[in-house]
């Protein structure tokens, strides 16, 4: 048994996902029904625990009510939030200072006897130098992305890609009535995952993925082929897609400290348009796959990664995030949880399966 708890709070950072809410609600009402604990939400990320004042809301059972049906994150969030980088301008220069001892002297100010991170991997990495220096911690995943190694699948994923499939069949419509080859880029910076799924449920004949190195020559044969008998042609497009001999498409600004990705839809298109001839559009389904309602199958993981997420600090077993193996929930020390992302394996089952229907995985 570890130290006794009257206190926690909860952290949400990094993108947002839908789901978050739901996780917050869980850990409320569990950390209250199982074990009478006093909860706190920190506003915006760990910035609500920066510098001299902190920005913390109390939460009860009352004030999560309806939250699992609900987009976002009630908290707010950043994803340039890290403590122990944070940018200060010094005589016009950036410079970069660790503000994580004032985060640290804030949370035992505040006594709070326990912290509940939720984020994707750069904020279990925070998690962790913080766990380090300390802080009773525990993590719950999440991103859309689905690209952390050591949970089977982490909640937002089944929203996003409910969300492609939906744009996908509505784009499928329109392709057929105006004889276009449609190209749907999604987000997926890494891995291919939304992408992967979404594409094989809304039937796509084109996936590109970050895994895959495309061949615009082999993306073109197919939408010549089906121009010629179907006289339409739906591509789906991970934002972190490359061509075999080139690199991701960047909009040229930063996303806190990593490029921000974008237009490799248009650029796709646009060869295709020379290449083939064939009319095409663009549709950037961006942070649309972020927003508004989980599904019931992220509701019920967020409610169930939540609940694990209080049994860890009841339990004294800090320094873990709760992780889906399986059909069991479990946990993994933040270190395994940021060793490695999920990547799509080019020569899995899934792209294989893809592939079986005829599917072009861009070679
Ligand atoms: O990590 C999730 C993700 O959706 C990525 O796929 C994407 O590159 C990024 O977030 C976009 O983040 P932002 O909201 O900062 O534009």
């Amino acid at each position: 048994m570890g130290i006794e708890i009257r206190k926690i709070a909860i952290s949400t950072g990094g993108g947002d996902c839908p789901g978050l809410n739901a996780v917050i609600r869980a850990v409320v009402r569990a950390a209250d029904q199982k074990y009478g604990w006093e909860v706190v939400g920190i506003k915006d990320g760990l910035r609500g625990v920066s510098g001299d004042s902190t920005k913390l809301i109390p939460l009860s059972r009352h004030n999560v009510g309806g939250l699992i049906r609900q987009g976002g994150t009630i908290l707010g969030t950043t994803n340039t939030g890290n403590p122990f980088s944070v940018v200060k301008k010094v005589d016009g220069k950036d410079v970069v200072h660790d503000m994580s001892d004032e985060v640290i002297e804030n949370i035992r100010r505040e006594k709070i006897d326990a912290v509940v991170g939720i984020g994707g991997d750069g904020t279990m990495a925070i998690m962790n130098e913080l766990y380090k220096k300390g802080i009773p911690i525990v993590g719950v995943p999440k991103t859309i992305d689905n690209d952390l190694l050591s949970t089977d699948v982490t909640f937002g994923f089944d929203t996003a890609v409910s969300i492609a499939t939906d744009a996908l069949d509505r784009l499928q419509t329109t392709a057929q009535s105006h004889h276009r080859v449609m190209v749907l880029e999604l987000m997926g910076r890494y891995a291919g995952w939304i992408a992967l799924h979404s594409g094989i449920a809304g039937g796509a004949e084109v996936i590109l993925i970050p895994e895959i190195p495309y061949d615009i020559d082999a993306v073109c044969r197919v939408v010549k082929r089906r121009m010629a008998r179907e006289g339409f042609t739906i591509i789906v497009v991970a934002e972190g897609a490359k061509p075999m001999e080139g690199t991701v498409t960047t909009l040229g600004k930063k996303q806190g400290i990593v490029e921000r990705l974008g237009g490799v839809g248009q650029k796709v298109a646009e060869e295709i348009e020379q290449l083939t001839g064939a009319e095409v559009r663009t549709t950037v389904l961006g942070h649309v796959q972020r927003g508004g309602s989980p599904t019931a199958y992220d509701r019920i993981l967020s409610t169930r990664f939540g609940v694990e997420a209080v049994e860890l600090i009841h339990n004294g077993q800090f320094g873990r995030m709760v992780a889906l193996r399986g059909n069991d929930i479990t946990s993994v020390t933040f270190e395994q949880a940021i060793e490695q992302l999920k990547f799509v394996d080019p020569d899995g089952q899934l792209v294989h399966t893809a592939e079986a229907m005829g599917v072009c995985l861009g070679r």
